[in-house]
């Protein structure tokens, strides 16, 4: 019989997107058999990772504050019987590797997003004392056959079937950071969701920086599967309730994908599909592979097959060369389009992307004037879809309490949170709930009955912007 392991505490700072927050799961997964169970407290860690961002400045930057506060943390650990040990991982360790080390000496480890089911071997080589240890590889076996079946917390989960991107926009650090496309076999996939399903989820979302490029071989050497295909498998699930996919590309949202919103009942109608800019020369510039019409077309398409469908976008303003002509096109394709909810940045100059060495930047007053006037139409527009969903009914899938005494907080088809005043055995049911009031960023529901509700055939948002 072995000793037993010593319980150790983990603490995992995630920032940066969806396919992170799957990563820092996926994390604790590998290190939990080592005897490391999660905590909030950084302070009283004996392992600190920080899951890292390197899409824009800020992003980056802020991983350098929390490492100055965690140095001290590590410092008054030294000496004793449990020191510290410091990793960061992700995007910034990839892109940055070395020169982190450098910036920041005492971080004990630097791995990057494809290789973090190496973290255990990691870890002892940086507790056997000879230095910091880097694993920034593209290994050619991938993470996920190395990972456990992951643990399920509550009914929703991520499930990554996709990393990486071959597209190419002129300002982005995805292609340097995560490498070229690649995407898990549908059988491995497939086999996931079920062990989620059985722990209780019944909501997954697949997850991939260009998820619907997304042609995983059934297995090892069949003909590859669309993203719609492997929805239909999916779909054939019993207990998975719904299905959702983030982040997509417009270029990649083939026919048989259209298709699938309008015949797959558990695809929910809620898309994040960003579109970057209005303007056609911007777009151009971009590499995004698409004009403003094609977006547009796209989104009648989905729309013709699934009226309630909801849409999220990200926008870009003061892309080097924007003129104030290119920012009223993509105000006006907002306008057009209507957006439930939506994500917008001002350019941020990344090096080694072609953007960063355009001559024309542009000044930072002209970058927040813009993306104050373009947030404050997006925030309309939210504001209007969430009010015309009042007095509506919706299927809510309830994840979780909320932050009163009574109040349990949930999903609606649209992925606005909804509150409801219920016990907490309705967590991991879908109830019918009709919509009484609302917040800032969230609805206030009253639950109907706790049978399945039918969805909406019309969009709260055609009625809210367009008509
Ligand atoms: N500057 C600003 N925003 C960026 N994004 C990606 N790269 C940059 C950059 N250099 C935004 C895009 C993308 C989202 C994840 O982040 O809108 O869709
Ligand atoms: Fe970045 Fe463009 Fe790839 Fe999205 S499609 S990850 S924005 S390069």
């Amino acid at each position: 019989m072995g000793l037993p392991i010593r319980s150790k505490k983990l603490f995992i700072k995630t920032y940066g997107c969806q396919m992170n927050v799957y990563d820092s799961a996926r994390m604790a997964d590998v290190l939990a058999p080592l005897g490391y169970e999660m905590n909030d407290d950084p302070q009283a860690s004996d392992l600190v990772v920080l899951n890292t961002c390197h899409i824009r400045e800020k992003a980056a930057e802020k991983v350098y504050s929390e490492l100055g506060r965690l140095r001290r943390f590590k410092e008054q650990r030294a000496g004793t019987d449990t020191p510290m040990l410091i990793a960061v991982a992700g995007c910034v360790a990839q892109a940055e590797g070395d020169a982190l080390l450098a910036r920041a000496p005492f971080v004990d480890i630097v791995v990057g997003p494809q290789t973090t089911h190496r973290l255990p071997e990691l870890i002892a080589r940086a507790n056997r004392g000879a230095g910091a240890v880097l694993n920034t590889d593209f290994p050619a076996d991938t993470k996920f056959d190395h990972l456990p079946p992951p643990r399920a917390a509550g009914p929703t989960a991520f499930l990554s079937i996709q990393e990486g991107c071959d597209k190419f926009c002129t300002f982005c650090v995805v292609p340097y950071t995560r490498g070229v496309e690649y995407s898990r076999p549908a059988n491995a996939v497939i086999a996931e969701a079920k062990v989620l399903v059985t722990n209780g989820v019944r909501e997954i979302t697949l997850l991939g920086q260009n998820v619907n490029a997304y042609h995983g071989e059934p297995k090892s050497g069949s003909s590859p599967w669309s993203l719609a295909r492997l929805i239909n498998a999916l779909a054939e699930i019993d207990g998975l309730d719904r299905i959702r996919y983030t982040t997509s590309h417009p270029r990649d949202m083939a026919d048989d994908l259209i298709d699938a919103h309008a015949t797959v009942p558990s695809l929910m109608p809620y898309l994040h599909l960003p579109v970057q800019s209005g303007s056609d020369r911007i777009l151009e510039a971009m590499n995004r592979g698409h004009s403003r019409d094609t977006y547009r077309k796209i989104v009648d398409r989905l729309r013709s097959g699934r009226p309630d469908l909801a849409l999220s976008s990200d926008f870009i303003v003061g892309f080097p060369g924007e003129t104030d002509g290119d920012f009223y096109a993509t105000m006006d394709l907002i306008a057009e389009v209507g957006f439930a909810q939506a994500y917008s940045f001002k350019y941020s100059a990344r090096p080694g992307t072609p953007a960063a060495d355009h001559p024309n930047q542009l000044p930072e007053e002209v970058k927040s004037a813009r993306l104050s006037a373009l947030q404050s139409l997006l925030t309309q527009q939210q504001t209007a879809f969430n009010a015309a969903c009042l007095g509506q009914q919706f299927p809510v899938l309830l994840t979780g309490t909320g932050r009163h005494a009574g109040q349990m907080t949930g999903r609606s088809p649209y992925l606005q949170p909804v509150h409801v005043n219920a016990s907490s055995d309705v967590i991991g049911t879908i109830v019918n709930a009709e919509i009484i009031g609302l917040g800032t960023n969230s609805l206030a529901g009253e639950i109907v009955d706790r049978a399945r509700a039918t969805h909406l055939t019309t969009s709260p948002l055609s009625r809210a912007v367009q008509h």
